[in-house]
Protein backbone atom coordinates (compact mmCIF):
# COMPACT_ATOMS: atom_id res chain seq x y z
CA UNK A 1 0.00 0.00 0.00
CA UNK A 2 1.07 3.49 -0.46
CA UNK A 3 -0.30 6.96 0.50
CA UNK A 4 -1.88 9.33 -2.13
CA UNK A 5 -3.64 12.45 -1.07
CA UNK A 6 -6.64 13.57 -2.85
CA UNK A 7 -7.00 17.80 -3.14
CA UNK A 8 -10.43 18.82 -3.79
CA UNK A 9 -11.39 21.88 -5.52
CA UNK A 10 -12.57 23.44 -1.83
CA UNK A 11 -8.78 22.59 -0.55
CA UNK A 12 -9.89 20.31 1.72
CA UNK A 13 -7.93 16.80 1.44
CA UNK A 14 -8.04 13.31 2.07
CA UNK A 15 -5.50 10.84 2.15
CA UNK A 16 -6.29 7.18 1.19
CA UNK A 17 -3.83 3.61 1.24
CA UNK A 18 -4.08 2.73 -2.60
CA UNK A 19 -2.81 -1.18 -3.50
CA UNK A 20 -0.33 -1.25 -5.51
CA UNK A 21 -0.71 -2.98 -9.01
CA UNK A 22 -4.19 -1.23 -8.76
CA UNK A 23 -5.05 2.47 -10.48
CA UNK A 24 -5.91 5.67 -8.72
CA UNK A 25 -9.41 5.62 -9.71
CA UNK A 26 -9.69 2.44 -7.37
CA UNK A 27 -7.63 3.91 -4.78
CA UNK A 28 -10.35 6.93 -4.89
CA UNK A 29 -13.70 4.98 -5.56
CA UNK A 30 -12.79 2.31 -2.52
CA UNK A 31 -12.67 4.95 -0.16
CA UNK A 32 -15.12 7.34 -1.52
CA UNK A 33 -13.25 10.23 -2.66
CA UNK A 34 -15.65 12.76 -3.97
CA UNK A 35 -15.38 14.02 -7.36
CA UNK A 36 -14.44 10.70 -8.76
CA UNK A 37 -17.32 9.31 -10.61
CA UNK A 38 -15.45 7.01 -13.18
CA UNK A 39 -19.07 5.84 -14.68
CA UNK A 40 -16.69 3.34 -16.77
CA UNK A 41 -15.41 1.20 -14.33
CA UNK A 42 -12.04 1.91 -15.98
CA UNK A 43 -12.63 1.30 -19.28
CA UNK A 44 -10.76 4.78 -20.63
CA UNK A 45 -14.36 5.19 -22.03
CA UNK A 46 -15.84 8.22 -20.04
CA UNK A 47 -12.77 10.55 -18.97
CA UNK A 48 -15.11 10.93 -15.74
CA UNK A 49 -11.98 10.04 -13.56
CA UNK A 50 -10.39 13.35 -14.29
CA UNK A 51 -7.42 14.18 -12.19
CA UNK A 52 -4.78 16.79 -12.20
CA UNK A 53 -1.04 15.53 -11.10
CA UNK A 54 1.61 17.88 -10.71
CA UNK A 55 4.93 18.05 -13.19
CA UNK A 56 6.95 16.77 -9.76
CA UNK A 57 4.80 13.32 -9.70
CA UNK A 58 5.28 12.81 -13.89
CA UNK A 59 8.85 10.90 -13.77
CA UNK A 60 7.14 8.38 -11.33
CA UNK A 61 4.06 8.00 -13.99
CA UNK A 62 3.80 6.11 -16.75
CA UNK A 63 3.37 7.69 -19.44
CA UNK A 64 -0.16 8.24 -21.06
CA UNK A 65 -1.10 5.95 -23.70
CA UNK A 66 -2.70 7.37 -26.89
CA UNK A 67 -6.17 5.91 -25.95
CA UNK A 68 -6.02 8.21 -22.45
CA UNK A 69 -4.99 11.15 -24.24
CA UNK A 70 -7.57 10.91 -27.03
CA UNK A 71 -10.24 10.28 -24.33
CA UNK A 72 -8.42 13.41 -22.58
CA UNK A 73 -10.00 15.53 -24.47
CA UNK A 74 -13.41 15.28 -23.31
CA UNK A 75 -12.61 16.07 -19.69
CA UNK A 76 -13.67 19.33 -18.36
CA UNK A 77 -10.72 22.07 -18.50
CA UNK A 78 -8.00 19.16 -19.28
CA UNK A 79 -4.48 20.88 -18.61
CA UNK A 80 -0.77 20.04 -18.61
CA UNK A 81 -1.06 17.85 -15.52
CA UNK A 82 -3.99 16.08 -16.59
CA UNK A 83 -4.52 12.02 -16.53
CA UNK A 84 -7.05 9.70 -16.68
CA UNK A 85 -6.91 8.19 -13.01
CA UNK A 86 -7.91 4.78 -14.27
CA UNK A 87 -4.77 4.64 -16.53
CA UNK A 88 -2.58 5.94 -13.90
CA UNK A 89 -1.40 2.03 -11.83
CA UNK A 90 -0.17 2.42 -8.96
CA UNK A 91 3.45 1.69 -8.19
CA UNK A 92 5.59 2.16 -4.84
CA UNK A 93 7.57 5.04 -6.26
CA UNK A 94 4.25 7.18 -6.02
CA UNK A 95 3.95 6.68 -1.97
CA UNK A 96 2.93 10.41 -0.80
CA UNK A 97 1.61 11.06 -4.68
CA UNK A 98 -0.86 14.11 -4.38
CA UNK A 99 -3.63 13.99 -6.72
CA UNK A 100 -6.12 17.07 -7.80
CA UNK A 101 -9.54 16.92 -8.29
CA UNK A 102 -11.79 18.99 -10.58
CA UNK A 103 -14.09 21.35 -10.57
CA UNK A 104 -16.68 18.76 -12.20
CA UNK A 105 -16.50 15.99 -14.31
CA UNK A 106 -17.39 15.97 -17.84
FE1 LIG B 1 -13.90 5.99 -17.37
FE2 LIG B 1 -11.46 6.38 -16.33
S1 LIG B 1 -13.18 5.51 -15.38
S2 LIG B 1 -12.14 6.82 -18.32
Amino acid sequence: MVKITFIQPDGSQVSVDAKVGGTVMEAAVNNMVKGIDADCGGACACATCHVYISDEWKSKLQAPETMESDMLEYAHEPDESSRLSCQVRVTNEMEGLVVRVPSQQS
